[in-house]
C-alpha cells in the first residue's frame, strides 16, 4: 500500500479580493465564527495518517505562527480563572505538527508548493488550498480521506472535483475524462478556466489533492507564464501519462477566499453552532420576512 505522511497548505496568496482587511491580516487568519480558516483546514487532516503539515505563508505572517504556538500567560490565566473549557479550546491549536515556510514573492501555486520542498523532498503529499473549507458531517467521508484512500490503492495523484454548470464552468480548472470506475475518473486533459464551449466536462477542480512522489522535480522544471508558475501545467503532464485521477466528494465546500463564499460559511457554521445556532436561525427567519 502507498503511504502518505505530509501535507502542504499554500496560504501565501495576497488575498486582494479581501482588501483592506488583508493589508495587515493574512487571509488565512480571517475567522469563520470564532476560528481562523487555516485551523479548519489543519483539522481536516486529523485521523488520516498525516504526520507533518507544512504551511506556506507570505512574509510578515507571524500571526499565523503565533496561532499554532504556545501561549503560556493566556493558559495560566484561563486555568487560574477556572475557565477549563476555554483552556481546552486554546490547547487544540497546539496539537498539530506544523512547519512554516515563507514564499517571498507570490509567484503562483506551483511556486508556493516548491517552497515546501525542504520538508517534503520528493515524497508524495496531500495538498489543501488555504482558502477553501471542506466540511463533512455524520456518515460523510471527509474529502481528503477519500483522496488519500484512492492514492493508497493506486499510487497515482488524485484531485477532488465538483460538478458545475453554466457560467460557473469558466471559474475553475476543468477536466477531460478518459474513463470512470466506482466514482474514480482517469483524467486525460486539464483546461484552466475554459469558456462554456471549450469545457471538456462539468467537473471543476477544487482545492484538495493528493500528489504522487516525484512531482517536486517536475515543478522545478516549470517555466513561468505571466510571472507565475502554474500547478495545472504539472497536473496536465500527469494527465497525459494517465497518472492523474479525480473524484467527487461528500459534504460541503466553502470558497472562503471569495466574499460571498465567506459569508455563506459564516452563516452556515453559525447555524450549526451549539452556542448561537438557535438564535441565528430565529434571526434569519425574522430578517427574511423583510427581504
Ligand atoms: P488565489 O490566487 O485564489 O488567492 O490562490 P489569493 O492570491 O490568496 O487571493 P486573491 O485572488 O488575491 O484575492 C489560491 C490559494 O493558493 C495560495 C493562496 O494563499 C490560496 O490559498 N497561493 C496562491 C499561494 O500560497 N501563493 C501564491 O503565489 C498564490
Amino acid at each position: 500500500m502507498y503511504n502518505i505522511k505530509k501535507a502542504i497548505i499554500p496560504a501565501a496568496g495576497l488575498g486582494t479580493r479581501f482588501l483592506p482587511i488583508t493589508k495587515a491580516i493574512p487571509k488565512p487568519m480571517l475567522s469563520v465564527l470564532d476560528k481562523p480558516t487555516i485551523q479548519y483546514i489543519t483539522e481536516e487532516l486529523t485521523g488520516v495518517g498525516i504526520e507533518e503539515i507544512i504551511i506556506v505563508v507570505s512574509p510578515g505572517s507571524d500571526v499565523i505562527r503565533n496561532h499554532f504556538g504556545k501561549a503560556d500567560d493566556l493558559e495560566r490565566r484561563l486555568l487560574a480563572d477556572g475557565k477549563k473549557e476555554l483552556y481546552d479550546i486554546e490547547k487544540e491549536t497546539q496539537k498539530f505538527n506544523v512547519k512554516f515556510v515563507v514564499q517571498e514573492t507570490a509567484n503562483g501555486l506551483a511556486g508556493a508548493i516548491l517552497c515546501a520542498e525542504q520538508y517534503v523532498g520528493n515524497e508524495p503529499f496531500a495538498l489543501l488550498l488555504g482558502d477553501e473549507l471542506l466540511f463533512a458531517e455524520g456518515n460523510e467521508k471527509p474529502c481528503i480521506k477519500r483522496l488519500i484512500e484512492i492514492y493508497q490503492q493506486t499510487g497515482k495523484s488524485v484531485i477532488a472535483t465538483m460538478e458545475v454548470f453554466g457560467d460557473d464552468v469558466s471559474k475553475y480548472g476543468n477536466i477531460g475524462i478518459r474513463d470512470e470506475k466506482d466514482g474514480v475518473m482517469t483524467v486525460d486533459r486539464i483546461l484552466e478556466k475554459p469558456s462554456i464551449n471549450e469545457a471538456l466536462s462539468n467537473n471543476a477542480i477544487i482545492g484538495r489533492y493528493v500528489i504522487q512522489s516525484g512531482v517536486m522535480d517536475k515543478l522545478k522544471k516549470l517555466t513561468p507564464r505571466k510571472n507565475e508558475l502554474y500547478f495545472t501545467d504539472v497536473l496536465d503532464e500527469l494527465a497525459e501519462k494517465g497518472d492523474l485521477l479525480a473524484s467527487g466528494f461528500e459534504g460541503k465546500r466553502y470558497d472562503v477566499g471569495d466574499k460571498f463564499g465567506y459569508i455563506k460559511a459564516n452563516v452556515e457554521f453559525a447555524l450549526r453552532s451549539k452556542e448561537i445556532g438557535e438564535d441565528t436561525k430565529n434571526y434569519i427567519k425574522e430578517l427574511s420576512k423583510k427581504l
